[in-house]
């Protein structure tokens, strides 16, 4: 089969088209033929190796310690099931999946095995492959982040960081619980939140919103880039924090605010569970969440699109078209 290798941690150009053997499905595992697949900014992030301190040896072990092994990067998929290992119930040849690949990675190739419980079905006539494909990273972190808002409706919210994977949906779900929303983010990503329902939009290379005075119920912080203490202030009274890239410090700080004032502040990964992923799906599928793409490219172009997606101009997500629509 056809896959993105990349032969180092580094630039693009580290990463190139190669031919290798097609996995083969054990009893429970399903092997899928990808149809789409994802640039994420985290899939940049692998590839360059500038992970947090604290997650840095861990995942080299897990990634491999002088290079990326197996070394095809790719976090979310969709395609059909080709075939099943011998004990797999739930799925048979031609069904549409999506799901995500977990720390195996390996989307940016024609085939991959997972066990069948990371596999959700869809239906391709009510949602395409490449929207199906942003669940995983986009869909439930953003979702996660909604959830552990607790949200209600007319509460105010912040969103810093909206412009990409994460934020987009993340905008989407809240406003789907009524609240008021202003959006932080750069240039041409602004009128996008605009369209994708926020009330607000701020501009974050023009004016730093911890210094507007403004007061909100809720401020997630996808872009982690923002002073903490300044944005604590920021909340009213039983006001919520949620961190979607935490920092070391910042999850210390997080435990002892929540610990000593009445403000909360939440920092837990999100968990990929089955019941989300239906949830998100169900939301695309019946039209009332709609996963913004910015890009598409093919499986060749893959380098291409992490060039595009490290030059920060991604609005929402970039997909990698494996099989085109017309031949599916
Ligand atoms: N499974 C996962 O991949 C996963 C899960 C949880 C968290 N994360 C991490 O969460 C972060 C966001 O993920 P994502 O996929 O949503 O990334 P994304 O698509 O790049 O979106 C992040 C957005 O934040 C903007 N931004 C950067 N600096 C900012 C600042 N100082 N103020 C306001 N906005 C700023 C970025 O714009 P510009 O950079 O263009 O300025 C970009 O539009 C990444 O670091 C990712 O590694 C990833």
């Amino acid at each position: 089969m056809k896959a993105i290798v990349c032969e180092r941690y580094g630039p693009p150009d580290t990463m190139s088209l190669r031919d290798i053997h097609q996995p083969m499905p054990q009893r429970k595992e399903v092997l899928v033929r990808i149809h789409a697949a994802t640039v994420t900014t985290g899939d940049c992030e692998i590839r360059r190796f500038n992970i947090p301190f604290l997650f840095w040896i861990p995942l080299r072990l897990i990634m491999g310690i002088t290079r990326p092994r197996p070394g095809i990067f790719g976090q979310e998929y969709a395609g059909r099931v080709e075939t099943v290992g011998s004990d797999v119930q739930g799925f048979k040849k031609g069904d549409a999946v999506f799901g995500p690949t977990t720390m195996r990675l390996g989307a940016y190739a024609e085939f991959i095995c997972l066990p069948e419980f990371y596999l959700t079905p869809f239906n391709p006539d009510r949602m395409t492959f490449e929207q199906a494909a942003t669940i995983p990273t986009g869909g439930i972190n953003g979702l996660h982040l909604i959830h552990k808002a607790n949200i209600h409706h007319g509460d105010k919210v912040l969103i810093n960081g909206a412009g990409g994977s994460i934020g987009t949906y993340a905008l989407q779900f809240a406003k789907l619980l009524g609240a008021e929303i202003s959006c932080v983010d750069k240039g041409p990503k602004l009128e996008m939140l605009l369209a994708l329902g926020a009330d607000k939009v701020i501009d974050y290379t023009k004016e730093d919103f911890t210094k507007n005075g403004e007061q909100y119920d809720v401020i997630v912080d996808i872009a982690g880039e923002s002073s903490y203490s300044r944005c604590i202030k920021m909340l009213k009274r039983k006001g919520r924090y949620v961190l979607g890239n935490p920092s070391v410090t910042g999850m210390f700080r997080a435990i002892w605010t929540s610990w000593v004032t009445d403000k909360k502040v939440f920092f837990q990964l999100a968990k990929y569970t089955q019941s989300s992923r239906i949830y998100i799906r169900d939301q695309i599928e019946t039209g009332t969440i709609v996963p913004f793409i910015d890009k598409r490219f093919t499986l060749e172009q893959v380098p291409e699109a992490h060039r595009y997606v490290d030059t920060g101009l991604k609005r929402g997500n970039v997909t990698i078209i494996v099989v085109p629509t017309h031949k599916v």
